[in-house]
Parts: C-alpha cells; structure tokens; sequence
C-alpha cells in the first residue's frame, strides 16, 4: 500500500485523514506536556495547533509521526493506528518541517531536499529531477539555489527548502513546526501566501504549529487552541473561533481586535440582504461576491458610505450594510455556505 501511496502524484490518493483519541503525553520527569486531546483532520484539510510555548505543541506533532511515544490515547491516519505501524514505514508517508527548520549545512540545498526519497532508494536522476522540480514549486530558482549550502540562503529562503524537503517523497501527511517564525512578518506574509497556493495544488492533510494567531486565521481550515499542560480548550474554524470563542481564556487568547479578524475569514455573501431596497445603487461602493467582509467594510470606508453592493460578474446580486457586518448570527451563515 505504502509504495503506491508514496508515488502516488495524481489520481489516487494523496492525503490522509489523521485522527487524534485521547492522546496523552507524560515525560519521565512527570512534565504533563499533553492532557487529553480528541480531534479529527480531514484529508487535505489544514488544522493549526496554536498556544503558548511549553503546551505540547510540538509533542503531538511528534506522536503523530513516532518520534515521541504517547503515554495514553491513540493516533489513526485513515483509520489505521499509528502503534501497529513500523516508524520507518509511518514517516515515509509522513513530511516533516522541523521547527527551526533543521537542514543539514554540510549538504547542499538539492541534496537536502532528496532526503527522503534518498533513504527511500530512488535512482540519482530521479532524486535530482524531484528536488529541482520541489524547488521551482516553493519558488527556488534550481540553476541559482540547489548547487548552494544553507548558510548561502536567506532564512526564508532556507524556511521554503524545508518545506521543499517534508514534500519530496509525497506525503500524504505534513507536519510542519512553526514554519514561517524565523522572518520578518513581511516575508512570513509572502511565505504564507506562497503556501496557500502550494497547498491548493497539492492539498496534503496539514498540522501547522505556530505562536501567531493571524497565521493560524489566514491558513487554518480550523484552528486547536492549546493551553498549558497540553489541554484543548476549543477546535474550530476561524470565523467560529472568532464569533464564538468558548471561553474567557480563548477570548484573550485570539485577541481584542478578534472582531476586524473574523470580518477578514467571513464572506460577504453571508450578509447580503436583496438589492431592492437600496436608493441609488449606482453611487455605491461595490465589493466582488466572492469577497469578505473586510473587503465590504474597506469599501465602505473608503467612501464613507453605510452602504456596500456586491457585485458577481459586474451586475449588483446584494447589499451589505455597515451595521450587518457586526451581525454574528448572519456571519455564522456565511461560514458555512462558505
Ligand atoms: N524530553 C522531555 N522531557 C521532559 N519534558 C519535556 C521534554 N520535551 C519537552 N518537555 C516539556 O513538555 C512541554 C511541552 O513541550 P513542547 O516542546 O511540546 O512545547 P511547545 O508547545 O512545542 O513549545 P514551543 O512553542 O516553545 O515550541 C514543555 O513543558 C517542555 O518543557
Ligand atoms: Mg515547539
């Protein structure tokens, strides 16, 4: 099953659900690192692990792919428990972007990307024509990059190989450790972007960690927010996290300007009433149907009108007004048609 899986780059599959059941982590010393966590990934959906350093973050990334043992609590990928499986098999099937990236400097930047496919005994040609190709995906140049060593890279630069190397043998599972901490939140926005459209095209399933909740906002399909001692305190997506955090602790956790984010992940549409009550639609400011409340809510600032139409291939199909944007129980609609 593996070899087919591994290799497999077009119709087959190519993600795997992942199934957390209790999981539970106790180091020797007695450090509880991860309570009790019970959740679900679908395949080729992104889950972000998000919550202040020290709460088991990176240890349930680890259990997942065996480098830690759980003390309590199950994994499954596809259903099948990860405990019966042998480790060497498991991660093959498993890319790992290790936090602080971990690419090896006496290696250049081709040979670090061919790694596992490396270990998994592909031919020289074959290794060579998978990285370069890695490379161009994450936006590498290979004629300029791959002959180089780490330390001639940007920290960037050096983040994309990492992601080029948990990639190379395609997975159908990506576990990435706070992949984009170590830049400037300029290049982070760039990376995160080139992600997303990475991730669009090969839909792995994903669990991200990462300490920046606007990360874990713009790239989540849903969002775990841990606390200390490795307890979940909500799993959800975005705009659910945001409207409707479960408690006062995830509350300050995702922040006081949690309403400007949650207009971002919301979509327009949700808000729309008709267009027939509008007086003078043609000197309103107009928003794509496809657009967010954000984009409504700029418009409409922009123009300083209460008024925005929304427009789906240039004719007026709604209107949102200032005072819909805050509208919650309208914006939970829009979440789930989204
Ligand atoms: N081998 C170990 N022995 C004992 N305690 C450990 C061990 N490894 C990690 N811990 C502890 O387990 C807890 C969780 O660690 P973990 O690395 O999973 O945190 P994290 O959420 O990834 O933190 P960060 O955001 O700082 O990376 C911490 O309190 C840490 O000190
Ligand atoms: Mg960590």
């Amino acid at each position: 099953m593996d070899a087919t899986a591994i290799n497999d780059s077009g119709a087959g599959r190519t993600a795997a659900s992942i199934t957390l059941e209790n999981l539970g982590k106790v180091y020797p010393d007695g450090t509880v690192a991860v309570g009790d966590i019970s959740l679900d990934v679908g395949a080729g959906e992104l889950a972000v692990l998000i919550g202040p350093s020290g709460c088991g973050k990176s240890t349930v990334l680890r259990m997942i792919n065996r480098l830690i043992e759980p003390s309590k609590g199950r994994i499954l990928i596809d259903g099948e428990d990860v405990s019966t499986q042998d480790p060497v098999e498991l991660r093959r099937k498993i890319g790992y972007v290790i936090q602080n990236v971990g690419l090896f400097p006496h290696q250049t930047i081709r040979t670090n990307v061919g790694t596992v496919p490396k270990l998994l005994g592909w031919d020289r040609k074959k290794i060579k024509s998978r990285a370069d190709e890695l490379l161009e995906l994450v936006g590498l140049d290979p004629g300029r990059y791959a002959g180089r060593y780490p330390h001639e890279l940007s920290g960037g630069q050096r983040q994309r190989v990492g992601v080029a190397r948990a990639l190379a043998a395609d997975p159908l599972v990506l576990l990435m450790d706070e992949p984009f901490s170590a830049v400037d939140p300029i290049v982070r926005g760039r990376l995160q972007e080139e992600f997303l459209r990475l991730q669009a095209a090969v839909r792995k399933t994903i669990v991200l960690v990462t300490h920046d909740i606007d990360e874990a906002v713009r790239l989540g399909d849903r969002i775990a927010v841990l606390a200390e001692g490795g307890r979940l305190m909500q799993y959800a997506s975005p705009a659910e996290l945001l409207s409707h955090p479960a408690s006062q602790a995830v509350s300050e956790f995702v922040g006081t300007d949690r309403g400007i984010r949650r207009l971002a992940v919301t979509p327009v549409r949700g808000a729309m009433r008709p267009v027939g009550q509008i007086e003078e639609i043609d000197r309103l400011p107009t928003v794509e149907a496809g657009g967010t409340l954000y984009d409504a809510l700029a418009a409409m600032l922009t123009s300083d009108s209460l008024n925005v139409v929304v427009v789906e291939d240039g004719k007026p199909v709604g209107a949102v007004s200032r005072s819909a944007l805050f509208d919650v129980p309208n914006e939970e609609a829009a979440a789930t048609s989204a």
